[in-house]
């Protein structure tokens, strides 16, 4: 087990993590009201880039009207990009590797957090939580203008010199909500079957691909995170997640990962089924999956996992 730890992963685009520690994306909470970075955050970063192959800096939002949470980090527009630039240098300069999560909070956000503007998503199902406030359905030009969003905060992350992205496919925000089929009732080509709920979420990588290859950097990391399950009904299940994996793996993805709060969890749709999500994805992978480095997390305990290996 120790040794396999401090083993390097090859990513597919040429890339390699020199060890296999990452430092998971934690919001801080830490930025300036407009979502630009404080020396809080980058102290924060620096003392912990000491060691782990990469950081994953926490959830940062896309668009000036997609928070989920009050002092988020923002890469909305470009005069983020000279903060963003001092962030991912003393991440790189301590020997890890610096990826951004990017994030628009779709039905997660609300008018407080967004000056008073009312959230948007799929379609107008509100999420199932207290305050949850009702959504406004997506023009088709607007479902555009989100890709290009993701696009736009990719090219940010490059020209402030991070390695790579992370897109948050995970926790219920924008990307999930496409796929999700509670909070995508539409009809049209981005909902409906299960093949039209994962087009966002082609779309997005496709196109922040094509713009890390117009700006010169093909080996730009893209790693996408996602939450194999939903409680909600309907809901996401494992075989959606394997079906969106499956399909995002066509496209070039660096690495996927687990959000779970426990990497020994189960299924919570089916609590009488004991296989461990991530033995059930290792079962079910293909040719195509297994070329892609997955990462899990949740209560490591890495002496424990020792004994039980
Ligand atoms: C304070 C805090 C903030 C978090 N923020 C994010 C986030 O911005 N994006 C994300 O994908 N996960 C976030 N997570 C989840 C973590 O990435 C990780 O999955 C979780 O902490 C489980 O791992 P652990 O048991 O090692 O803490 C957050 C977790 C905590 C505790």
């Amino acid at each position: 087990m120790t040794k396999q730890i401090f083993e390097a992963v090859n990513l597919k685009n040429g890339q390699t993590f020199e060890n296999r520690l990452v430092m998971a994306p934690m919001t801080t909470q830490c930025s300036f009201h407009d979502g630009s970075v404080t020396d809080e955050l980058i102290k924060y970063y620096a003392t912990r880039a000491d060691g782990p192959a990469a950081v994953i800096v926490e959830s940062t939002f896309i668009d000036n009207y997609g928070r989920a949470f009050e002092g988020a980090l923002g890469a909305d527009s470009d005069d983020k990009i000279p903060g963003l630039r001092k962030l991912a240098s003393a991440i790189k300069e301590k020997g890890s590797k610096a990826l951004i999560q990017l994030y628009h909070a779709g039905r997660m956000g609300s008018p407080e957090l967004n000056m008073g503007r009312q959230p948007i998503s799929a379609s107008n199902i509100k999420a199932l939580r207290d305050n949850a406030v009702e959504p406004r359905t997506l023009e088709i030009d607007e479902i555009e203008a989100q890709i290009e969003l993701f696009a736009d905060a990719s090219r940010r992350a490059m020209e402030a010199g991070f390695d790579g992205v992370e897109l948050h496919g995970a926790n219920t925000y924008l990307l999930q909500q496409f796929f999700s089929p509670h909070s995508n009732r539409r009809e049209d080509e981005w909902g409906g079957s299960r093949e039209s709920r994962t087009t966002f979420a082609e779309r997005v990588v496709e196109k922040v691909k094509e713009t890390a290859e117009e700006y010169g950097k093909s080996d730009f990391i893209i790693g996408y995170r996602f939450s194999p399950e939903e409680l909600e009904e309907p809901g996401i299940n494992f075989d959606d997640t394997m079906y969106l994996l499956n399909t995002l793996a066509e496209y070039p993805i660096d690495y996927f990962h687990f959000s779970i709060n426990n990497w020994q969890r189960t299924s919570i749709i089916d609590t009488d089924d004991e296989e461990l999500l991530i033995d059930k994805y290792l079962r079910a992978r293909n040719s195509s999956l297994k070329a892609i480095p997955i990462m899990g997390q949740g209560v490591l305990n890495l002496r424990k996992m020792h004994k039980m290996h």
